[in-house]
């Protein structure tokens, strides 16, 4: 029986391409949106080169301008933000839910304006993502929480925010970009035990900084945070993707091909090359931004774990399943960050791969002939797993929801034609 849902978007992908030549990696999803967030601490101008077209970064800046912003992209890539005219810290529930990253207002509205209110965000469906980290932050620097309705209303002190010794309870991204920017603004010293490492949560750190604040231990599990009265604007580059420059890797690797990464962050992309120099592909480090990925078409089954930074990043879990497809062996996979990012099995499934999960384990036994299939990009990794299964597919594969992939990749079809395959978008 035919379903009847909207489908959205789709992507006709012909099987049996080797990808081959360059391909330019875009700006970082997870810096830009943090640091498009980070904006509004400041009534200054800032300007943030190199942020990637994708509809997060879009669905973003049309909450930052219904909050009162200013928000004018100046070239393709450039946004000039000036928070000096937000004069509203209620987000619009519609525009909240259609990204994860937007509940990153709350710690700069918190810090800058003394209140903000919220629904739970959105994004992908990947688990239960709570937001204790972030609250418990707030609730640490002074801040009164409470839901109203769905809502929850965070309201700071009389005085302001004050700075505080606060433990996370898990290393989470978002929760400690928001924790940070609050604790930026706030009265005295912050310690943030247990804050996350990620590179992304490193950029926003130093954008802090160059925003006048005063933070250290960038990079550590413990972030020491002097409160500054005010920040000021900054221009700032978007790091590049590492998990955009993840999938271009894989997608090499998996189709016997050999792709230069032009403007990837390789030194932040250790536990990938580990992973796929063991499962037999060649990964040259050319420079600090440019690594080229080759494979004879022969790779082995590995087993790895997504882990929080420096691990294994969780977004690449469903592309390197796709790939350990095509590997000889049996490959075990755990997932130890998010609950349900096991979405993608069932697609690849649809395409004949040999992989069953259980819990947050997969079990991949390869080499498995895929065939082209109709499925579905489920979440922004998921769709990529699906798309990479269908590169080495044989005949056609349509894949429906692509919106999922607009969320996160730039350009997408355009860099795969450039390395050679045969993809269309309806
Ligand atoms: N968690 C808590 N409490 C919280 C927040 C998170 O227990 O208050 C748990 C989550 O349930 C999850 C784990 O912490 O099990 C990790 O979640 P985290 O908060 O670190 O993830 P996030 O900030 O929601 C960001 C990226 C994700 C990326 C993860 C992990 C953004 C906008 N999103 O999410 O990116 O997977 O960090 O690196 O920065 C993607 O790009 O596809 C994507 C989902």
């Amino acid at each position: 029986m035919k379903s009847t849902l909207p489908r959205g978007p789709r992507y006709i992908v012909q099987g049996g391409a080797v990808l081959r030549g360059d391909v330019p990696i875009s700006g970082a999803k997870n810096h830009a949106l943090a640091a498009m967030c980070a904006s509004l601490l400041t009534e200054d101008e800032v300007i943030l080169n190199n942020v990637p077209e994708i509809s997060d970064a879009r669905s973003l800046a049309q909450l930052l301008t219904n909050l009162g912003a200013g928000v004018e992209w100046t070239a393709p890539n450039t946004l000039r933000l000036v928070g000096g005219t937000v004069g509203k810290v209620e987000t619009p529930s519609e525009l909240i839910t259609e990204n994860r990253a937007s509940f990153q207002v709350m710690g700069p509205l918190l810090a800058r304006l003394g209140r903000a209110s919220s629904v739970p965000p959105g994004g992908d469906v990947i688990g239960q993502r709570p937001l204790d980290v972030h609250l418990g932050g707030f609730h640490y620097m002074g801040a009164s929480i409470r839901r109203e309705g769905e809502r929850y209303v965070v309201e700071a002190p009389e005085g302001g925010l004050r700075g505080a010794r606060l433990f996370m309870d898990y290393p989470s991204v978002s929760g400690t970009q928001n924790v940070v920017m609050a604790a930026a603004l706030a009265r005295g010293h912050s310690t943030i035990v247990n804050a996350a490492t990620e590179p992304e949560v490193q950029h926003l750190c130093h954008m802090l900084n160059a925003m006048g604040g005063h933070i250290e231990g960038i990079g550590t599990q413990m972030l020491e945070v002097d409160g500054v009265e005010r920040l000021h604007g900054a221009t700032i580059d978007i790091m590049p993707d590492r998990i955009e420059a993840g999938t271009f890797a894989v997608a090499a690797a998996m189709t016997a091909g050999d792709v230069r990464l032009n403007g990837a962050p390789v030194e932040v992309m250790d536990a990938l090359w580990a992973k796929l120099r063991d499962a037999g592909a060649t990964v040259t480090i050319e420079g600090p931004a440019c690594a080229r990925i080759a494979s004879d078409g022969h790779l082995r089954g590995v087993n790895f774990q997504a882990l929080p930074y420096p691990g294994l990043a969780t977004d690449l879990h469903a592309p390197l399943a796709a790939m350990l497809t095509q590997a000889h062996g049996v490959s075990i996979i755990h997932e130890r960050v998010f609950d349900n990012r096991m979405l993608y099995v069932g697609e690849l499934r649809k395409m004949g791969a040999e992989i069953v999960s259980t819990g947050s384990s997969a079990i991949v036994v390869g080499k498995a002939q895929l065939n082209g299939a109709h499925v579905r990009a489920l979440d922004v990794r998921a769709g990529a797993a699906v798309l990479l299964a269908a590169l080495v597919a044989h005949g056609e594969t349509t894949i429906d929801d692509v919106s999922h992939l607009d969320r996160g990749y730039e350009k997408l079809a355009e860099k795969l034609r450039g390395l050679g395959t045969a993809i269309e978008r309806q």
